[in-house]
């Protein structure tokens, strides 16, 4: 074959739904010499990053590191070592996310009872209070706390109550919340939740970062069964992410230099200021696009900072918007799914992409498209 040349990519400002730009720094930290993942310099990095995840989590759980594989690697890493074939599980179910974990809770062998709110809106403590009357020993109660399909941000902390009021254990994806949003894990008593590297995080997609309560780590070691999953098998990771630090698999070492440099940088920040950050951002973004005429269409009250889902007016060709954004200002806005194809724009202001500069630049390119 003709060997291509060396890619280069172009300089696209990252303002769909993930992945986000970023840091130099990070990318840097990325092109290190490797080490042995048994090394003991990188041992002492892991253990950096588990501190450092920790402290962004706002948990003291013991269990708490970054899982290999991306975003959806997490959700099964939660599912594979909580469920056993029979559990009864309650997940809610506003967008693409919820569908997806009620999938692989089924393939885990769980009976899933489906908590569904139209695609753009939340889940409420009500739902979830009903479903809970009719499922007698629900393992766990999960949510998407932002779900990235539909903008919305659905509030924890009552769901997580009921959870716990009828023994269930409570499961929260924060792919896209997390450094983006508040993310509470102990305040709002969550037992297992899963997050990914290449949304507000900011670094590029290949980790999950999870954590366990030891609630969770002990439904995880009293199985009856085998986790299904050899390789997303806690009672295995953990010896390695433990003090015992037995092989289990090769941990990606690029990926974890560069989550560790994304850490170091949302904690240098400092979280309320992050927060802070995405809330600013999102705000001027809302109001631009009211001025041309466009409106962020998820519900009132609960949309997200870090996702903005926006209405395509009537009669715009929103993929035609899309191209000529990419193509001509090289920038990289989302699609709708499913319900919400063709209907939204999903525009991303996550982690390093939150600035006033990338929003004035896509404000300004939208202006320019649809007056055209
Ligand atoms: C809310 C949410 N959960 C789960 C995932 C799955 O993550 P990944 O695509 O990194 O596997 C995503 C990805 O966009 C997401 O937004």
């Amino acid at each position: 074959m003709q060997v291509p040349p060396v890619f280069n990519p172009p300089p696209r400002r990252l303002l769909g739904p993930g992945p986000s730009d970023v840091a130099p720094s990070v990318l840097e930290a990325m092109s290190l010499p490797l080490v042995g993942h048994l090394d003991p310099v990188f041992v002492k990095m892991m253990e950096e990053i588990k501190a450092m995840q920790r402290a962004v989590m706002l948990t003291k759980n013991e269990m708490t590191f970054p899982v290999s594989g991306t975003g959806s690697a997490g959700m099964e890493f939660c599912c594979v070592n909580l469920i056993e074939p029979g559990d009864e599980v309650i997940i809610g179910v506003n967008g693409v996310f919820g569908t997806r974990m009620c999938d692989v809770a089924e393939r885990c062998g769980a009976k899933v009872t489906k908590v569904e709110s139209a695609w753009g809106t939340i889940i409420t403590p009500e739902q979830i209070a009903d479903a809970l009357k009719k499922v007698s020993k629900p393992k766990f109660v999960a949510i998407v706390h932002a779900e990235t399909s539909t903008g919305a941000l659905t509030p924890v902390e009552e769901i997580s109550k009921l959870a716990h009021a009828a023994g269930a254990l409570m499961l929260l994806d924060c792919v896209t919340s997390l450094a983006g949003c508040p993310v509470r894990i102990d305040d709002w008593n969550v037992d297992a939740v899963y997050s990914g590297t290449q949304k507000c995080l900011s670094a590029p997609p290949g980790l999950s970062p999870v954590s366990l309560s030891p609630r969770a780590m002990e439904v995880a070691t009293k199985r009856k069964t085998k986790v299904q999953s050899w390789y997303l098998d806690v009672n295995l990771l953990s010896a390695y992410w433990g003090q015992e630090r037995v092989y289990h698999h090769t941990a990606p070492i690029s990926m974890t230099y560069g989550l560790h440099e994304a850490l170091r940088r949302v904690l240098l920040e400092g979280l309320e200021n992050r927060w802070h950050r995405h809330e600013q951002n999102h705000l001027a973004l809302k109001k631009g696009l009211a001025e041309i005429g466009l409106e962020i269409v998820s519900q009132a009250g609960h949309q997200l900072w870090q996702l903005n889902a926006v209405g395509v007016p009537a009669g715009v060709d929103e993929l035609a918007v899309r191209k000529h954004l990419l193509t001509d200002y090289n920038i990289e806005i989302g699609a709708g799914l499913g319900p919400l194809k063709g209907k939204i724009w999903r525009i991303g202001l996550m982690g390093e992409a939150s600035t006033k500069e990338n929003v004035d630049a896509v404000l300004g390119a939208l202006r320019k498209i649809l007056k055209k």
